[in-house]
C-alpha cells in the first residue's frame, strides 16, 4: 500500500467562520495504481492534493505514506520529501520566470545537488510531452497549454513515487491530452502511483479508479 489517508479534515476560516474545505476524507491508493478525483469547482480537489504535498498542514487526520505518516513534517522535511517522492503538477501556472524550459525542467533534480546525469531523461520528457523544440524558451514565450507540459516534465524529472497532477490537461487540445494520458498510464504501469484530479469525462478510462468529491467529502470509486 503506498498511499493511505485517514479521517483528513482542513478547514479556512472565512470572515468569523471556520468553514470546511475537506471533512474526513478516507482514501488508500496503491503503488502503480491510476486514480482520478472529479468534482465541483469548489469541492476541496486541490485542497486535499496540496495536503498530500505538504503544502498545507491537516485540521484533523493522517496522510501515510509506505505506513509512514507525513502530514506533520518540518517544512524542511517536506520539501525534502517531496522533492524526493513527489511530482507535482499545480492547478496553477508554477513556472519561473527567468529559467527556460530547460532550466525549469531540471531544477527539481539540482536542488539537493543530486549526482549523475539528468539530460538525458529531460530530453526524453521533453519530447514525451512535444515541446522539445522550446527547450531554450522561456516560459513567458509559451502558450498556457505548453506551460502545462512543461510543468509535467517537470513533475517527472525526479522519478517521483507519487504523482499528483492538478486538471493536468485543462489547457490542451484531444490529441495532448491522449498523449499526457498515455504518459500517466505508462509511469503508473511501472509502479508511479498517480493521481488525477480532472473535469474531463472522456480521460477517466486512463486511471484505474475514480472518486468524486462533493462539498470536502470524498466518495467512491464509481
Ligand atoms: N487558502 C484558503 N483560504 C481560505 N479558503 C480557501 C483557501 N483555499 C481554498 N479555500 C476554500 O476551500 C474550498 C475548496 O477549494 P479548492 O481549491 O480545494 O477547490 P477545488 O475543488 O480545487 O476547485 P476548482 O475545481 O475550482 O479548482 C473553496 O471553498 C475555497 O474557497
Ligand atoms: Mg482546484
Amino acid at each position: 500500500m503506498a498511499l493511505e489517508i485517514r479521517n483528513l479534515s482542513r478547514t479556512f476560516s472565512h470572515g468569523e467562520r471556520e468553514v470546511y474545505a475537506l471533512k474526513d476524507v478516507n482514501l488508500v491508493v496503491r503503488q502503480g495504481e491510476f486514480v482520478n478525483i472529479t468534482g465541483r469547482s469548489g469541492s476541496g480537489k486541490s485542497t486535499l492534493l496540496n495536503l498530500i504535498a505538504g503544502l498545507l498542514t491537516p485540521t484533523d487526520g493522517v496522510i501515510l505514506w509506505n505506513a509512514k505518516s507525513i502530514s506533520r513534517l518540518s517544512d524542511e522535511e517536506a520539501s525534502r520529501f517531496r522533492n524526493e517522492q513527489i511530482g507535482y503538477v499545480m492547478q496553477g501556472n508554477a513556472a519561473l520566470a527567468n529559467l527556460t524550459v530547460w532550466e525549469n525542467v531540471c531544477l527539481p533534480w539540482q536542488l539537493y545537488s543530486r549526482e549523475g546525469e539528468v539530460r538525458e531523461r529531460a530530453d526524453k520528457l521533453l519530447e514525451q510531452v512535444g515541446i522539445a523544440h522550446l527547450r531554450d524558451a522561456y516560459p513567458s514565450q509559451l502558450s498556457g497549454g505548453e506551460i502545462k507540459r512543461m510543468s509535467i516534465a517537470r513533475a517527472l524529472i525526479n522519478q517521483p513515487g507519487l504523482l499528483l497532477a492538478d486538471e493536468p490537461t485543462g489547457d490542451l487540445d484531444k490529441e495532448n491530452t491522449e498523449e499526457i494520458m498515455r504518459l500517466f498510464r505508462e509511469i503508473a504501469d511501472q509502479g508511479t502511483t498517480v493521481i488525477v484530479v480532472t473535469h474531463e469525462l472522456e480521460t477517466l478510462r486512463h486511471g484505474d479508479l475514480t472518486y468524486s468529491m462533493e462539498q470536502g467529502r470524498l466518495s467512491g470509486p464509481v
